[in-house]
Order: structure tokens, then C-alpha cells, then sequence
């Protein structure tokens, strides 16, 4: 689909710069310095648009400021997602665990673990841990969790295995995911109703 489509528009865009070059007459052959140099630049455009999005954040998972384990919490120590996500079957934002959280824990386990020491800075001079968002929607979607934990969508078709996932690798959520599954559970497929405002 993406592979479509960017090969798609690199066609419409060489196919526009042949149709320029004859319409002002410019020689493909007499420029062919500029034309070599514009085309690498275009190239290096595309490559570091391509490298931006490639990063470690979907990769391997962007850092946070603690580095904190899905994998260690959630699959070896056990805690349910909804401890730290409460929200998720309430309102349209799952929620992040704040700081108070962790302490309840680490106020006794590991409590002189460098990384918990952080997390008493944090709560001392009352900063909320500036955790990286690893996924990505765009602005204009509508996304609300409720309606889906409630229909028993599990967390894992949208996120994965989290639970064996040390850093969260990011996500960005395009358009045929939703509607893939839409068409497949028989939801709602109705654009401006229901996902985009
Ligand atoms: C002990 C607390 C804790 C538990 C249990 C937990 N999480 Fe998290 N979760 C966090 C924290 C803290 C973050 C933010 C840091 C990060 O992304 O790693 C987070 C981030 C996330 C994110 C990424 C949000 C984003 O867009 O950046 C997803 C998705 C997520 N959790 C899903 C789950 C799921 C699914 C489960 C259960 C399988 C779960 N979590 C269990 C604490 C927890
Ligand atoms: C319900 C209890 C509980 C909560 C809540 C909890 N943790 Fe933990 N955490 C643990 C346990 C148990 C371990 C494993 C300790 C060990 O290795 O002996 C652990 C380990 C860790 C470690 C060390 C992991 C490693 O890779 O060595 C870090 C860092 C950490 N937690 C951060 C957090 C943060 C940040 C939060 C809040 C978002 C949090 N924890 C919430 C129980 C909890
Ligand atoms: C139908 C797909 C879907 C399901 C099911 C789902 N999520 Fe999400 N989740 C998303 C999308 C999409 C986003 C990004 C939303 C945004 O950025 O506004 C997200 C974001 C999150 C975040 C980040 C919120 C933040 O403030 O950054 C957390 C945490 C999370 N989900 C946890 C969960 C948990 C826990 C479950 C299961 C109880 C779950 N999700 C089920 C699609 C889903
Ligand atoms: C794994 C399956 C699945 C995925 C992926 C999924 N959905 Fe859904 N969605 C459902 C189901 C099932 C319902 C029906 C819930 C109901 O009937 O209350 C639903 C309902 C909804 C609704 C409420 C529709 C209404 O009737 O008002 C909205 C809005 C929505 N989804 C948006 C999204 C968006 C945006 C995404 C992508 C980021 C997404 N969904 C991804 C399964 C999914």
C-alpha cells in the first residue's frame, strides 16, 4: 500500500518534471548537471523522510526518561493493564500511571534502584514523568477506547504484545487498520459519524 503509493507519486513528480522541461524548452541534455544534481537532493529527501519515520521509536521503541518494562511488569511480576490504564474501559484515553503509582511499589521493592531514585525526583518536585507517546494518530481521528474494551476488542490487536515488549515499539495507526477490522467485526464504517471529526 505505502510502497504503492510512494512509488506512485515519485512517477506523477518525474512525469511533471519531463512535462516542465519541455514546456520551457530546457535541454534534458545540456543541463544535465542541475538536472543529476536536483534529482540527488530529491533522493535525499525522500531517503532521510524515510529514515525519520524508520527510527529506533518503530523499531526497537523510543527510550523514556526511566526505562520501564511492559515485560518485566506486565509478563514476569503480572499486573493487569488496567491497573496502570484505568481509564480504558471508561473514557476515550486509557491514562498513563502517574507517579504516586509506581511508588505504591517501589516505595518497598528495589526502592534504591537508581532508576526508582528518578522516580522520586519526579514526585518531589511534583514534575509528571515526561514519558515519550510512542503512538501515533493523526490529529483528526477520533479514537475512543471505551467503545472498543467494551466490546471485548483485547488491547493486544491494536498493540500487540506488549507484554513482551521491554520498550513499546511505536505504531502509527493508518486509516486500513481501522477498517479492515470495522469490515471484519461489522462495526461502523460511516466516516464522518463516527471517526473523524
Ligand atoms: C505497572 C504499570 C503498567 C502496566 C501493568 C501496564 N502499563 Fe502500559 N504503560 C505504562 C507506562 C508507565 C507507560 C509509558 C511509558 C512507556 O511507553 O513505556 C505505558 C505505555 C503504554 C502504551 C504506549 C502508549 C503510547 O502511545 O506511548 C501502551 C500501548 C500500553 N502501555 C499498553 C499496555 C497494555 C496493553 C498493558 C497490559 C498488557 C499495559 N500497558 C500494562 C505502565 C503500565
Ligand atoms: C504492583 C507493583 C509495581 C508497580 C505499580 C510498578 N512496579 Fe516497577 N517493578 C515491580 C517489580 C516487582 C519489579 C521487579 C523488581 C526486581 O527485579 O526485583 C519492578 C521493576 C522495576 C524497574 C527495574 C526493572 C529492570 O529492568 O531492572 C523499574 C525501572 C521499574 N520497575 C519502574 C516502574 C515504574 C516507572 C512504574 C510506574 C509506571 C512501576 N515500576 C510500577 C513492581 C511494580
Ligand atoms: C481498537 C484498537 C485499540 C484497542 C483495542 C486498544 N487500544 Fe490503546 N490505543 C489505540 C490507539 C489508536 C491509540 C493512540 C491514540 C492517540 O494517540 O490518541 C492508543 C493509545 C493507547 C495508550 C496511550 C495513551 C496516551 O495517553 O498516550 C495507552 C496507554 C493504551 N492505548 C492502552 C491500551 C490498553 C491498556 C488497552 C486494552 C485495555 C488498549 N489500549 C486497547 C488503539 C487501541
Ligand atoms: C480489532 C478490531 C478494531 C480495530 C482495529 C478498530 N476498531 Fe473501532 N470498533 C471495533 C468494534 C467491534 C466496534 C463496535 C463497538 C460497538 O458496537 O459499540 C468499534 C467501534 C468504533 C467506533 C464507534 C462507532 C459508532 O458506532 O459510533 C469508532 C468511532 C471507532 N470504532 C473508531 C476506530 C478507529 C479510529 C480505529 C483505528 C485507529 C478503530 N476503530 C480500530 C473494532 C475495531
Amino acid at each position: 500500500m505505502d510502497v504503492l503509493l510512494t512509488t506512485l507519486t515519485l512517477t506523477a513528480l518525474a512525469g511533471a518534471a519531463f512535462l516542465l522541461a519541455r514546456r520551457y524548452r530546457i535541454s534534458l541534455t545540456r543541463n544535465i548537471g542541475p538536472i543529476v544534481m536536483s534529482v540527488l537532493c530529491a533522493a535525499a529527501v525522500v531517503a532521510f523522510l524515510f529514515l525519520f519515520y524508520r527510527t529506533p521509536g518503530t523499531e526497537i521503541g523510543v527510550a523514556q526518561p526511566i526505562p520501564f518494562s511492559h515485560r518485566v511488569h506486565v509478563n514476569v511480576k503480572n499486573i493487569q493493564c488496567e491497573y496502570c490504564h484505568p481509564y480504558a474501559a471508561r473514557s476515550l484515553d486509557p491514562g498513563l500511571p502517574p507517579v504516586e503509582k509506581c511508588l505504591h511499589c517501589h516505595k518497598y521493592i528495589i526502592a534504591n534502584h537508581p532508576q526508582i531514585l528518578k522516580e522520586h525526583h519526579y514526585h518531589d518536585t511534583k514534575t509528571p514523568t515526561p514519558w515519550k507517546k510512542a503512538n501515533y494518530l493523526p490529529e483528526h481521528v477520533v479514537f475512543n477506547h471505551q467503545r472498543h474494551v467494551r466490546k471485548e476488542v483485547a488491547c493486544r490487536e491494536c498493540h500487540g504484545e506488549v507484554e513482551h515488549m521491554d520498550r513499546i515499539r511505536g505504531k502509527f495507526f493508518y486509516m486500513h487498520f481501522c477498517i479492515d477490522c470495522h469490515r471484519e467485526r461489522k462495526a461502523n464504517l460511516d466516516c464522518w459519524l463516527s471517526c473523524h471529526n
